[in-house]
């Protein structure tokens, strides 16, 4: 492929953009400034830099963040800076968005990507993919609470009950609660609707990938080809 076409696929501009980086020698491949435009690489595996950055070609964007709380997961937030600030701009500019939202407040592991199909597959409930929330509640939670989550909770705009596939209570004043769907506020409604009421929420696991420990609060990393096996190798407990 020609490395302007390569540059501009990967978010760095406009093919108009990309030609002037790349003839201005800000651009190279194994040490060598590439400042031509229509120069032709193979793309598997290929690694190049940009202005002294190197990024490695992915046809596909995926990746995971550890989300900090106070930031929206809009590009247009209203109230908070939005999550995509934390991305490197030519991620954010090849177009990725987060599989789902979490709200301002809630932290922890949320997946984006500029694979529609990913997105879908990932965000829709249709899959019953397990997400596990942990939940720190203002006052200790009962076992009558734990059973409630379990036989369902009728949500106000809701046909139907929707409950946790697997609660416990972890600590004087915490549960971990999976669920299977993604509606909106799910977790603090379902929680509200059992008379709790949660004062701090994170996400620990979507499928079967966690966040790393050592990805800290406002970092993010590529999901590589184990982190994804990791995702999809998932069981409804
Ligand atoms: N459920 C919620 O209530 N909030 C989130 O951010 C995610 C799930």
């Amino acid at each position: 492929m020609q490395i302007e076409r390569i540059i501009h696929s990967q978010g760095f501009g406009s093919r108009k953009e990309c030609r002037a980086l790349i003839r201005a020698g800000l651009v190279s491949i194994d040490g060598q400034v590439v400042d031509k435009p229509h120069m032709e690489f193979p793309v598997d595996d290929l690694v190049f830099e940009v202005e002294g950055e190197a990024w490695r070609y992915r046809p596909k964007a995926y990746l995971m963040m550890h989300k900090p709380g106070g930031c929206e997961c809009s590009h247009q937030p209203q109230f908070h800076p939005s999550i995509y600030g934390l991305l490197p701009w030519p991620v954010v500019q090849r177009g990725v968005q987060s599989v789902g939202r979490l709200d301002q407040d809630t932290t922890r592991l949320i997946l984006f990507s500029d694979d529609g199909q990913f997105i879908h597959t990932w965000s829709s409930g249709k899959k019953r993919i397990p997400k596990v929330y942990q939940a720190v509640l203002a006052e200790a939670p009962t076992e009558a609470l734990v059973d409630h989550l379990l036989a369902g909770v009728q949500l106000h705009d809701e046909p139907e009950p929707v409950h946790a596939v697997a609660c416990r209570i972890t600590g004087e004043r915490r549960i971990e609660l999976t669920v299977t769907e993604g509606k909106y506020h799910m977790v603090k409604r379902m929680i509200a609707g059992v008379g709790g009421h949660v004062v701090q929420l994170h996400r620990q696991q979507i499928g079967g990938l966690s966040i790393p420990p050592d990805l800290l609060e406002g970092e993010w990393c590529w999901l590589e080809d184990e982190q994804a096996a990791a995702l999809a190798n998932w069981v409804v407990p």
